[in-house]
């Protein structure tokens, strides 16, 4: 099919690249010409395992371009909206701006029998809303497919996802959308992924209730180690034990600095907003704990660093191991790594941080801290190491080969994931979250 992506950010760009790998011809928009220019040139705008691959191989087939014109996205059978909605200013709510001026600037060029497609992640309601619009300026029908994708994964979770969301109107335009949606992913059909076909409002709300199910989860397992340290218990293996409950699972049991990124964070909070919008705000208030919890662990961490120096980090040398929210990216958008490493300077510490992917974004954000290009620069006469993303590099650490670096012998695991007896055993100070 010939499709159209309005919105080339991360969902967008993969999506753009992904729906030719499944055979499909399209055309990626996006208001900023810089990033139409780089992907034209075959290079992603962010780092992303496997998408460089498929843009160049995608654009030497000739089935895929990207543009600034939005009247290019005329021919194309379906619209795929891909633009984000950011927390809004000063508020917990989604900012919509996009996506209404992407829906509103894509109209003329729609056909009759078109589908648009809304994969961003919007509160609910927002679908209705924008049907009426498009239904008032064209014969096209809307469709809300809601993205799972995770960064670091995104590839794979396009092309293989672990499920399809389709939200449909009722009647034929709802049938219409199902058969358009069911081509495009016809090899995740033909696959037997699970699909389920439900209404606009569903399709908004399991987005946004996984999300904050899996912030919840975090939250919990967080909270469980605050308890775990006030009574000297082990949080791992009260997670290992828990997720052997094929009800509970052991996935986003980890314990640490807590959730960041893109995503969890503004979705809970906008969802917050919405349901207080809805009059419904005491249903999820919860999700003001599950916020809350997240936070701490980052002051956690802080307080840990400050303790371990005896209460004053003035310019003693921290080693910060970690600015993206999460290994396998370089996104520091809401990172608690990239949080830590800014508190700790304020406090006058003299820190100097690393990550594998994430540098050049954080020094954008954050001239003011010292960057390292490598863990061993960023280790060499520090007083205290503090991991705040769990890289492989970071976990494959040998003590050892550290203590000849290091001026101090206090580590601070803030994602859990060192083996604490091989860093006790050469002779360190090792703390982790809800570990004794
Ligand atoms: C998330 C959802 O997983 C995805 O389905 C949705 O489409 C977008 O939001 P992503 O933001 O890429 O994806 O990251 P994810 O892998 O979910 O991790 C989110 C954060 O939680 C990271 O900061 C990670 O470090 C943290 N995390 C995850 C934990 O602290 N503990 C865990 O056990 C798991």
């Amino acid at each position: 099919m010939k499709l159209s992506v309005i919105g080339c950010g991360y969902l967008g760009a993969v999506h753009a690249a992904s729906m030719v790998e499944l055979g499909h011809d399209v055309v990626g928009i996006d208001v900023d010409p810089e990033k139409i220019e780089m992907l034209n040139s075959g290079n992603a705008p962010f780092f992303e395992p496997g998408l460089p691959e498929i843009l160049r191989s995608a654009l030497a087939s000739g089935r895929l371009r990207f543009t600034t014109e939005i009247s290019e996205a005329r021919g194309a059978g379906a619209h795929f909206i891909g633009v984000g909605t950011p927390q809004k200013k000063g508020e917990y709510a989604a900012d919509l701006t996009y996506v209404d001026s992407a829906i509103d600037s894509l109209i003329p060029y729609l056909a009759d029998g078109d589908l648009v497609v809304g994969k961003s992640t919007v509160p609910v309601g927002t679908a209705e809303r924008l049907a009426k619009i498009i239904a008032a300026g064209s014969g096209a029908i809307l469709a809300w497919n809601p993205e799972f994708l995770r960064e670091g994964f995104a590839v794979k979770d396009t092309i293989e996802p672990d499920r399809l969301v389709y939200g449909v109107p009722a009647g034929n335009d709802g049938i219409r959308a199902t058969e358009i949606l069911n081509r495009i992913y016809s090899r995740a059909i033909a696959n037997e992924t699970p699909l389920v076909v439900t209404d606009y409002a569903t399709a908004e709300l399991v987005k946004v209730s996984a999300n904050a199910f899996l912030a919840t989860k975090i939250s919990f397992i967080n909270a469980m180690a605050e308890i775990a340290d006030a009574t000297g218990a082990d949080v791992t293996q009260l997670a290992d034990a828990i997720g052997f409950d094929a009800r509970i699972g052991r996935r986003f049991l980890n314990a640490g600095v807590g959730f960041g990124g893109g995503c969890l964070p503004k979705d809970i909070r906008a969802f917050t907003a919405r349901a207080e919008e809805l009059g419904r705000g005491e249903s999820v208030a919860f999700l003001k704990q599950v916020d809350a919890i997240n936070l701490r662990q980052r002051d956690r961490v802080v307080q840990m660093v400050v303790d371990a120096l005896g209460g004053n980090v003035y310019e003693k040398k921290v080693a910060v191991l970690g600015l993206a929210f999460k290994p396998f990216s370089d996104d520091i958008r809401d990172s608690p790594a990239l949080d830590v490493a800014v508190r700790l300077h304020g406090l006058g510490a003299n820190v100097v941080a690393t990550d594998p992917e994430a540098i050049a974004n954080s020094r954008k954000l954050h001239p003011q801290i010292v960057f390292a290009d490598d863990s061993v620069d960023a280790l060499v006469n520090a007083d205290v190491i503090v991991v705040v993303t769990e890289w492989n590099e970071f976990r494959a650490l040998v003590p050892g080969d550290v203590s000849k670096l290091t001026a101090g012998r206090v580590i601070i695991d803030g994602r859990n994931c060192l083996d604490p007896e091989s860093w006790r055993a050469a002779g360190w100070t090792y703390r982790g979250l809800g570990r004794p």
